[in-house]
């Protein structure tokens, strides 16, 4: 498969999960968090299919297209490494839904992320909250969740947070 067929394949399978989601997620009370601005394309359709959700972002920097710039209150800037552990106060509230999109094309980079961003999602994610992400992290107080059907297995995975608090 070429790689602009791969490409379209990815976003694609995103753009299914975020849009299944939605009902789920809007039955749990809390914001939403997106892990990685990026050029903004996923925040900008969070927006679009959750109107009624606070939606906080979280990147090294802002270097998104202008019309997809989260306002400050809800840009959290810095090392998702060190800032999630410490967004309580601003995010408040546990999240009902976090879309990670901050991997890369290295598997042991990968695992790496995974392994610190575990425990810290664990703590931010409310109970019955929903987790998306091409990374596989290890979340005991969650169940894997099954994704819609056309999803290239082991592309994504979504999670489910079903007991801890
Ligand atoms: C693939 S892009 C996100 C794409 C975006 N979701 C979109 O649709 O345009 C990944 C982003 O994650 C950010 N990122 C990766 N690791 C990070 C970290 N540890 N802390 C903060 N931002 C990080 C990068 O700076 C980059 O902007």
């Amino acid at each position: 498969m070429s790689r602009l067929d791969s490409f379209i394949r990815r976003m694609t399978s995103q753009k299914i999960i975020l849009e299944h989601l939605v009902d789920q997620v809007n039955e749990i009370e809390g914001p939403i968090l997106e892990l990685g601005l990026g050029n903004g394309r996923t925040y900008d359709h969070l927006r679009e299919i959750y109107p009624e959700k606070e939606i906080f972002v979280f990147d090294f920097d802002m270097t998104c297209h202008p019309s997809s710039a989260p306002d400050a209150e809800h840009m959290i800037l810095g090392d998702i490494r060190e800032t999630l552990a410490f967004c309580g106060p601003r995010v408040k509230a546990k999240a009902a839904f976090a879309h990670i999109d901050i991997g890369s094309a290295d598997p042991t980079y990968d695992l790496a992320i995974a392994s610190w961003l575990s425990p810290l999602m664990d703590e931010r994610i409310a109970p019955g909250g929903f987790i998306l992400t091409a990374l596989e992290l290890d979340l005991p107080n969650f169940e894997t969740v099954e994704k819609p059907e056309g999803i290239h297995p082991g592309r994504y995975h979504i999670y489910r947070k079903v007991s801890g608090t």
